[in-house]
């Protein structure tokens, strides 16, 4: 029995890490496979799906414990369907206070080194904080890939080759660990039971929807 016991409450550690992608050249699908990866500890159930086979009710709110999202860069911004994924399948639940407590982070990839691939993550973050998940981002370096989430440069020398460079597959690991580490914490402050705000809370409503 005593060997059962000193288990019990490793056993109790779990959590539920979703990793969804826009991808068009692979690209973004690689980095996220990178990002499953590194989130694949103990405990850890990893699901790594496009957004197009992501429900946002069974995926998100019922089973991810951390979200993590990642898009290509076009023309600046997020793709198209990135966006029309927020505008049209997340946006019935902008006020379901079950986001609230959830964990997120973000990856992006883009061909260029400047041509817009920061933006893309920022828009990234505040798309999750407009769904008031607590975004986490990597410690800062004055030499990272990774500031603020995970990012692979892809069309340009010495980075332009069909696989993703090393450095930048290594960043999606280490961000897909450092959110899985969270998420564990997160359930063993709290196991099983996320701070939620109160039902009748006022500001939450069943017919809330978004902002435009
Ligand atoms: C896309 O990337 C994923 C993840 O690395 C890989 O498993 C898959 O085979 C790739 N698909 C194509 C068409 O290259
Ligand atoms: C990468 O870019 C360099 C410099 O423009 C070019 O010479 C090389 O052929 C490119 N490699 C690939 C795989 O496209």
């Amino acid at each position: 029995m005593l060997p059962l016991l000193l288990l019990a409450p490793i056993a109790a550690r779990s959590a539920n890490v979703l990793v969804c992608y826009h991808s068009i050249t692979n690209y973004t699908h690689q980095l996220a496979a990178a990002v499953a990866e590194g989130a694949l500890q103990p405990g850890v159930h990893v699901r790594l799906q496009s957004i197009a086979r992501t429900d946002v009710e069974s995926d998100m709110l019922q089973w991810a414990d951390a979200i993590v999202i990642g898009s290509p860069v076009h023309y600046g911004n997020p793709s198209a369907a990135m966006l029309a994924w927020f505008e049209r399948s997340w946006e019935p639940f902008w006020k379901d206070p079950r986001f609230e407590g959830k964990l997120g982070a973000v990856f992006a990839t883009g061909g260029g080194l400047a041509q817009g691939i920061e933006h893309v993550v920022a828009s990234l973050l505040r798309l999750l904080a407009s769904f008031r998940i607590q975004t986490i981002t990597p410690a800062p370096t004055r030499s990272g890939y990774d500031s603020y989430g995970a990012i692979a440069v892809t069309a340009t020398w010495p980075f332009n080759a069909s696989n993703l460079a090393i450095p930048f597959v290594q960043a999606g690991q280490a961000l897909g660990s450092l959110v899985a580490a969270a998420a564990l914490q997160a359930q063993e402050r709290s196991p099983g039971n996320w701070p939620r705000p109160q039902p009748s809370d006022s500001r939450y409503s069943a017919s809330s929807r978004g902002p435009f």
